[in-house]
């Protein structure tokens, strides 16, 4: 695991974007899997930025989102959809974007190998150490799926909510093979909330009660930090 540790968030996000925009500079049909939370979203102002400049063009790219809340309607300002439409997609020239379907999550796997599997992966972290919705858990579920939400991660994002009542309870996320299977992991971890979870990465063995241990055995993860959310 390559790591990068940033003085700040400012600085996470323009490397994350610089990893992006060599990626898609170097392979402009590129498949991206992208993640919502607080995180990504100084890299998705910054790839707007770039995108503006003409120095980044999403014409051939296709996205394939990480998870969304199930239930939830697309144009509920808390679904993951409008998320990455708010905050990316309808600022680019991205000519594709998809989202794991609660009525068919096999179906997202299968999309996601016709299309030459993924070529980047975007990962945020919870403070419990889930990656997508892939929750502590006494075994790592493999493929896409449906799942319910931890307490913990119902309070970590009740802040997007009116109150805590109103997170929705379940969620459909990529697997851990899914995302194992993407040729590139960026994982982005900012803020003292997440040392835990980072130090347990790099501490200890691969453990389903802490998904993100997983990383450890994929040949290209990058995980960029700021100086809070590391030792
Ligand atoms: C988001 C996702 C989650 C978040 C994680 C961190 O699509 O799948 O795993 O990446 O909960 O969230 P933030 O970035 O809000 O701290």
């Amino acid at each position: 695991m390559k790591i990068i540790k940033c003085k700040n968030y400012e600085e996470m996000s323009v490397k994350a974007a610089e990893i992006f925009a060599q990626q898609i500079n170097e392979k402009p049909d590129s498949v991206l899997g992208l993640a919502t939370g607080s995180t990504p979203l100084g890299l998705y102002a910054e790839l707007i930025k770039m995108y503006n400049d003409g120095k980044i063009d999403f014409s051939k790219c296709v996205s394939l989102n990480l998870d969304e809340y199930s239930p939830i309607a697309y144009d509920n300002d808390q679904s993951y959809h409008y998320f990455m439409n708010e905050n990316l997609f309808k600022h680019v020239n991205i000519s594709e974007s998809n989202f794991p379907s609660e009525d068919d999550p096999k179906a997202y796997d299968a999309l996601a190998e016709e299309l030459g599997g993924i070529d980047i992966q975007l990962l945020g972290i919870g403070e419990n150490g889930h990656i997508g919705f892939n929750e502590p858990g006494d075994v790592l579920i493999a493929p896409t799926h449906m799942t319910g939400l931890t307490e913990s991660t119902i309070k970590a994002n009740a802040r997007f909510f009116e109150s805590e009542d109103d997170v929705p309870k379940a969620a459909i996320t990529m697997g851990i093979a899914t995302i194992m299977k993407a040729k590139k992991v960026v994982l982005m971890a900012s803020g003292a909330k997440k040392r835990d979870a980072v130090m347990k990465i790099l501490a200890d063995n691969i453990d389903p009660q802490c998904p993100a241990t997983i990383l450890k055995a994929h040949p290209d993860v990058i995980l960029i930090c700021d100086e809070e959310a590391i030792d």
